[in-house]
């Protein structure tokens, strides 16, 4: 028995002979690594260390993989917590960047800029290839049983060993930007800034064609989880109030959706049929003209429960912001975009599909040939443009753990943009 063991042992071994990574693959590795910090969005405050590539690591991967995980899950470097330790199957014989989409489960964008890798929270989402603290990195591969066996060291190894993430309140492009938790006085965004195109804080940074997304500027709130309530208009409202406020003052804001789904009295503009958290479309544009003429609170002062609100509790002394002209694009791709582009984050319809409900990430399309017919059904906070491969880069109100870190790529494709490109953007001029 024992030599049967050693036998099928040997065996495994020998099929090592499997290519390991190359040397140029190996460079890839540290090179798209290092390239993947440098999407931490909103971008982060310095520069991340850069990672390189250790033979010793590489040492303790390969000796891992050799065992085609036989002995134990984890290398016992790993296990102890004295490296950082990913690893994972592949059907086919990965390329560099689907060993680093994998591993780095596989999201898009990591976005520190909440509360929630803060203190105890359990971060292991956010693995150690972004780990500011974590400047090595060795990596190896090998066949077993028909998958290729990837496993990644980390060293010092991130969130496993609890060295600290970055928190929130630190990470902005903009130095002076942080989250204000008990705003003192009323922005009034009807007090008009000198429209200098020099003047204006942020649009200089977004390009007059081509890509660009506003979550680098760090103007866009992170990403709320309206739970079981169709208020996705009540959430861009709102976000678009958190953007152009954190144009206007480089502080961001966290503004109260519940107000907007309590306190608007929909009669008084002739929608019928209304009940709190309605799926009807044509709110948006109504809570923006409320938020202008009566304020809106911040979500610290007014909290988001959903459906199980007992009413409208609006306190005029408590408004943090109010004004701003509301203004729409007209219809189609180029409107809207042009609108995002020059004003900041801007409100879109959009018909949700349940594939749309399920989706991680990835450029999403619908066929818009089964939808023509239909209404949008949700709003959404679009907050950049690709034009390269042309979609839309939305922020949604189904939490961080859908899409893309709570965001989404739709693409802007006229017959597949899940009817975006139907329907006007709202905007707050400021
Ligand atoms: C990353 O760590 C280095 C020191 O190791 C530090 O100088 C740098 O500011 C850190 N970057 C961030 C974004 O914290
Ligand atoms: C709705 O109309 C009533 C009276 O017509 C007015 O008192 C109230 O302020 C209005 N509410 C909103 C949200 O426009
Ligand atoms: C809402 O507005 C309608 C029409 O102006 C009015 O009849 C109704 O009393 C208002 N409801 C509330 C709760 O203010
Ligand atoms: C409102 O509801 C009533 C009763 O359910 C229905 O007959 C009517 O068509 C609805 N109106 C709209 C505009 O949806
Ligand atoms: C309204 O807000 C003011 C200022 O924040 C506060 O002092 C007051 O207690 C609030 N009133 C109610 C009824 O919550
Ligand atoms: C879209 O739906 C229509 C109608 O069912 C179908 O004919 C067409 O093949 C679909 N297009 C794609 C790309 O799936």
């Amino acid at each position: 028995m024992r030599f049967l063991l050693l036998l099928v042992t040997l065996l495994s071994v020998t099929t090592n002979t499997y290519a390991d990574f190359t040397e140029d693959q190996m460079t890839m590795i540290v090179s798209s690594f290092n390239k993947l910090r440098s999407t931490v969005t909103p971008k982060i405050l310095g520069d991340y260390n850069q990672i390189s590539w250790s033979e010793i690591l590489y040492a303790n991967a390969l000796s891992q993989t050799q065992t085609c995980q036989s002995n134990s899950l984890y290398s016992s470097a790993g296990a102890a917590g004295l490296y950082g330790e990913s690893y994972s199957y592949f059907d086919n014989d990965p390329s560099v960047n689907d060993v680093q989409d994998t591993l780095s489960s596989p999201k898009q964008y990591y976005n520190y800029d909440d509360t929630e890798c803060v203190g105890n929270h359990d971060c292991t989402s956010y693995t150690n290839i972004i780990w500011n603290a974590t400047t090595q990195i060795g990596c190896s591969k090998n066949l077993c049983n028909g998958k290729t066996y990837v496993v990644c060291n980390f060293n010092p190894p991130g969130s496993f060993s609890g060295i600290q993430p970055y928190t929130a309140r630190q990470h902005s492009s903009q130095s002076t930007m942080s989250y204000e938790e008990s705003p003192n006085k009323i922005v009034n965004l009807n007090q008009r800034l000198v429209r200098r195109e020099d003047d204006h804080i942020y649009t200089a940074s977004v390009p007059s064609d081509g890509s660009f997304d506003w979550r680098d500027n760090g103007v866009v709130g992170y990403p709320k989880d309206s739970s079981n309530c169709a208020s996705g208009w009540a959430f861009t409202a709102a976000g678009i109030y958190e953007s152009r406020v954190a144009m206007r003052t480089r502080h961001r804001y966290d503004f109260s959706s519940q107000q907007l789904l309590d306190c608007i009295n929909f009669s008084n503009f002739s929608i019928t049929n209304y009940t709190k958290c309605s799926r009807f479309s044509g709110e948006l544009n109504k809570a923006l003209m409320y938020v202008q003429n009566y304020g809106l609170q911040s979500t610290s002062t007014y909290p988001y429960v959903g459906a199980s609100s007992q009413g409208c509790s609006y306190n005029q002394s408590s408004i943090a912001v109010q004004g701003g002209d509301v203004e729409y694009s007209q219809v189609g791709r180029d409107s809207i975009i042009e609108k995002c582009r020059k004003q900041g984050p801007v409100g879109v319809g959009i018909f949700v599909t349940n594939e749309f409900l399920n989706y991680a990430g990835g450029i999403f399309q619908c066929n818009n040939t089964l939808i023509d017919n239909a209404n949008i059904n949700h709003n959404v906070l679009l907050v950049g443009y690709n034009q390269q491969d042309n979609y839309y880069i939305i922020k949604n109100n189904f939490g961080r753990t859908w899409g893309e870190n709570g965001y989404a790529r739709v693409t802007a494709d006229v017959n597949k943009d899940c009817l975006i490109g139907k329907n006007p953007a709202y905007s707050v001029q400021i």
